[in-house]
């Protein structure tokens, strides 16, 4: 009943409600967004053209896979995606001071981004600033409960449990999205759960149903999600009954 509520006020892409949502809201009901998990552009375009995400999360890993300028990598896939895309100050950057300024940069790249800042005293010093300009933020390495609330309080537009991290650890990962959820919700908190680090498609119903606001998932699992063996067996047989009476009229 609690995570109902809660819902209601997250289910655009930006802030503030979509005639879509208003539709939802009617139905009582929640539809997880999803966000792709790359800096590969041809993967974010494929995704992109099958209509399923809306929005982008990188990470200093990702955008080191792509071996590609950070600023000149971000601003294409600005221009391929219409939501909001996190691009994360450098590994690097451990002061909260120079994390602003290079938030600063990041924000002014496109208007749809967001600015990913690591889990630390200073990360959060950053964010609180950040947010007092009006800059998103999105705090990353969220491992547990009490860390979300410390980044929504800060003034986070976001926060990212990483899952799949957890469970390489035999810990749960789903059991902390689940209790942000609660807890933002309990508490009325607005900021928006990505649940990130997601490896398999059972993930994602997990966080669907743990109440995420969003999954970011990587190209391969989304694909993953497409695929059914009964659905790709179905298909064979339709074309086959098909030809052989009409032949490929
Ligand atoms: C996204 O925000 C995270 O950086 C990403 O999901 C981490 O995934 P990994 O644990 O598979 O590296």
């Amino acid at each position: 009943m609690v995570l109902k509520n809660r819902t209601i006020q997250r289910q655009s892409c930006f802030y503030g409600m979509s005639a879509l949502d208003g539709a939802k809201k009617i139905f009582g009901g929640k539809i997880m967004k999803f966000f792709i998990d790359t800096a590969n552009v041809d993967d974010i375009r494929k995704a992109n053209d099958m209509g399923v995400i809306c929005g982008v999360t990188t990470n200093p890993s990702l955008i080191a896979k792509e071996g590609r300028d950070f600023k000149e990598v971000i601003k294409e896939i600005t221009s391929i995606v219409d939501g909001p895309i996190s691009g994360e100050v450098k590994a690097t950057t451990t002061k909260a001071e120079d994390m602003i300024a290079e938030a600063r940069e990041i924000a002014a790249i496109h208007p749809n981004m967001v600015v990913k800042i690591p889990m630390t005293v200073e990360g959060l010093k950053a964010v609180h600033q950040l947010s007092l300009e009006g800059i998103k933020t999105n705090v990353t390495l969220i491992f547990s409960a009490n860390q979300a609330l410390l980044a929504a309080r800060a003034g986070a537009s976001y926060v990212s449990p990483f899952l799949g991290r957890l469970d390489d650890i035999s810990e749960p990962g789903i059991d902390l999205v689940r209790s942000i959820a609660e807890m933002f919700s309990v508490a009325g908190i607005t900021t928006e759960i990505i649940a990130a680090s997601i490896r398999n498609p059972i993930h994602v119903t997990d966080c669907a149903l743990a109440g995420a606001d969003i999954a970011t998932v990587p190209y391969k699992v989304i694909e993953q999600m497409v695929h059914h063996p009964l659905t790709d067996i179905g298909i064979e047989k339709f074309v086959k009954d098909y030809t052989a009476v009409f032949g490929n009229k």
